[in-house]
């Protein structure tokens, strides 16, 4: 019978066999499944394993340098790279959803391939990083969609030509038999923090793919705060735990309100919570009126350029999870 300890020891054993001691390379993305292969590796070649958190400027209000102390505090090696700016150049006027994944895809290549580099240099001489981890799951290795973060985001770039250095590497993917809820329970098992273990999904190119329309720094802190607001009432309430993934989308419209004698004419912020197993199919949850009516509130007299909240009740299929 499977049990999330015997899956542990035996995984811990199989990498230290496998991989001696090589040093690897991997991506964290602040993401549950990243997460755990990151400390499986680490229980098995401790300091040899390398990781690498980006900022890529799209993530929630304060969450790079919030989960940048928790790894730390988990005693991993790692190395966070502030690259907010570059990407914000690279996105600049761009519209197309698909264009900005591009994008962002291409330059997490550049930033990681970077980064990889940096830790070769300060091995010792002759040695280099032989092999990159990823935390891929069962559900991404049958499915060609993406989901979920660098891992994702590096694998639908296979076949862009020229291959950065770090593709050359093996791949070490400890985390490839298992499913989400499995993930969690090996998480439990290793006593990890369980605000990391109960995170809702996070799509790879983050807050970019929510906010419609092009990006810029200023609709990010609005979105940021506006999904802080929403998420901690969330937590608050007791329904974060329920919904499968949550989240702001920030909208292309303005609409008009008023405030004082005064009309205003401000940004559109949607609500959009979905109850899942697998991302694959959705249902939009029947949070409490009062509920909505308080996030709704606080929102719009807290975030200034937003003077309207909507909640999204479409389901998947036909809509998906996102907006873009
Ligand atoms: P959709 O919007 O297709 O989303 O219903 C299904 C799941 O996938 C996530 N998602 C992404 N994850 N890169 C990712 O890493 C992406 O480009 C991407 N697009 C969607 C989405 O957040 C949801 O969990």
């Amino acid at each position: 019978d499977w049990t999330p300890d015997a899956f542990v020891e035996e995984t811990v054993s199989t990498l230290k066999k496998e991989l001696g001691n090589d040093h690897v390379i991997l991506a964290l993305s602040g993401g549950v499944d990243s997460s755990v292969a990151a400390v499986l590796l680490h229980q098995a070649i401790g300091e040899r394993l390398h990781c690498v958190f980006v900022d890529n400027g799209l993530l929630r209000k304060n969450e790079f340098e919030q989960v940048l102390d928790s790894y730390k505090h988990m005693g991993l090696n790692i190395k966070g790279v502030d690259a907010k700016e570059r990407f914000y150049k690279q996105l600049e006027g761009v519209k197309d959803p698909e264009r900005k994944r591009k994008i962002i895809g291409g330059m997490f290549i550049d930033v990681f391939d970077d980064a990889a580099h940096e830790v070769d240099s300060q091995l010792a001489d002759g040695e280099t990083v032989k092999w990159l981890g990823q935390g891929t799951i069962y559900p991404d290795v049958i499915e060609s969609i993406s989901v979920n973060g660098p891992s994702a985001t590096i694998k639908s770039h296979h076949n862009v030509g020229g291959l950065p250095d770090f593709m050359k590497l093996k791949v070490v993917e400890p985390l490839k038999t298992l499913f989400k809820d499995e993930v969690r329970r090996v998480g439990k098992a290793l006593n990890m923090d369980p605000s990391i273990l109960g995170r809702h999904p996070f799509p790879g190119p983050g807050l970019a793919i929510r906010i419609l329309g092009d990006i810029t720094a200023e609709k990010v802190r609005i979105l940021q705060e506006a999904d802080a607001i929403y998420i901690r009432n969330l937590k608050e309430s007791g329904w974060y735990d329920q919904v499968w993934q949550a989240g702001a989308i920030f909208l292309p419209v303005q609409s008009v309100g008023v405030m004082g004698d005064e009309r205003t004419y401000e940004h559109v912020i949607c609500l959009r919570a979905v109850g899942s197993t697998d991302g694959m199919t959705a249902d939009w949850i029947h949070l409490p009126y009062e509920l909505l009516s308080k996030i709704s509130n606080e929102i719009i007299n807290h975030v200034k350029g937003i003077n309207r909240v909507v909640y999204d009740i479409s389901s998947k299929p036909p809509a998906t999870i996102e907006w873009e």
